[in-house]
Formats: structure tokens, sequence, C-alpha cells
């Protein structure tokens, strides 16, 4: 079994490619399982010490679709013990007031049930007004711009899984 789980949303297709770079960037699917949200069952969270979750924002400051339909379902989950890692897709031109607020809307909702956070991310290299996702100065996990930043994103996700194989110990 992988050791690590990467759980995702994804509307439009972004998110989703870049979980499977993610796990790539791992060493595939022997290190890390991919877990569309729409299709998780019971127990998929209760296997695994270590995991990812992956969320866009979509309407203006919201999770996305299918993660807004578990969201009520993490409240039955206990996260004690577990390393939690967070990325997610945003658009910091047109939605800078609520540039990847869904990251930080599962952050909290995790963290309240036990999950220790791992993987922040400097907030140096975006523009943007306001994020749910910033505390104390830096991203709660991995901020991706795959609408205006596209070009940055192989190098940010190679430099986070460096960071985050050492966060989960490996
Ligand atoms: C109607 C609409 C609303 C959006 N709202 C936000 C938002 O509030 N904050 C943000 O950072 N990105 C926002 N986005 C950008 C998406 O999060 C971005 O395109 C993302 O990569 C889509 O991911 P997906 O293809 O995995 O669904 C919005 C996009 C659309 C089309």
């Amino acid at each position: 079994m992988a050791n690590i789980a990467l759980f995702y949303g994804s509307t439009t297709g972004k998110t989703e490619t870049v979980a499977e770079q993610i796990q790539k960037e791992f060493g595939g699917e022997d290190v890390v399982q991919l877990y569309n949200i729409c299709d998780v069952e019971d127990g998929d969270f209760d296997e695994y010490e270590c995991m990812i979750i992956g969320c866009p924002t979509w309407n203006i400051g919201e999770l996305q679709s299918d993660w807004e339909g578990y969201y009520d379902e993490l409240d039955n989950l206990d996260f004690s013990g577990k390393k939690v890692a967070y990325f997610g897709t945003g658009d910091q031109v047109g939605y800078g007031d609520n540039f990847q607020d869904a990251m930080g809307i599962l952050e909290e909702k995790i963290a309240e049930r036990g999950g220790q956070t791992v993987g922040y991310w400097p907030a140096d290299s975006y523009e943007f007004e306001a994020s749910k996702a910033l505390k104390n100065g830096k991203f709660v996990g991995l901020a991706l711009d795959e609408d205006n930043q596209s070009e940055l994103t192989d190098e940010r996700i190679k430099a986070w899984v460096v960071q985050l194989k050492r966060d989960f110990g490996m």
C-alpha cells in the first residue's frame, strides 16, 4: 500500500493534473495513492498517517463542489496523529480578494479535528489582496495559479515535494 494518500477535487481538471504531477514527483503510485473526493469511501482517510489535500477555490471564496459535498463528513473523522499537507489552485488576478480561500477553509476544519499541518509555503511570489489560506504570513500549503503563473508550477511542485518528504519523515 502507498504511504501517502492524496485527496483532491477538481471541476475543470486543473487540480487533478496537479495532483498527478505531485504523485509523479513523489515517485508514483507506489508512494502516493490518488483519491478523487467524489469517489471516496468510508475508511479511506483512516488508513494513512500522511496525507495531502487538494482543492481549488470556486464561486468567490468557496470550496470546489465535490469538497463542498464532503465537508460535513469531515466532522466524523479523527485526524489526530496524522500529518496533513494542503495544496490549491486559484486565480490571484481574477479573484484576488479570495485567492486560495478553499485551502484555508479545509485546513481550518482538519486542524480542528486534530490534523497536524505540514508544508507551509511562502506567499511572496504572488500578488493578491486577501486569502483565508494565509496564517502568520505564509500559505497553509502550496498555492498554485494555473490561470496566471502556470510556468512556475513545475518548480513550485518540485520544491514543495522536497520539503514535504522531510516533513513526512521520508
Ligand atoms: C466562476 C469562478 C470562480 C472562481 N473563484 C475563485 C476564487 O474565489 N478564488 C480563487 O483563488 N480562484 C477562483 N477561481 C479560479 C479557479 O480556482 C481556478 O481556475 C482553478 O484552477 C480551477 O480548478 P479545477 O480545474 O481543478 O476545478 C474561480 C474560477 C471561476 C471560473
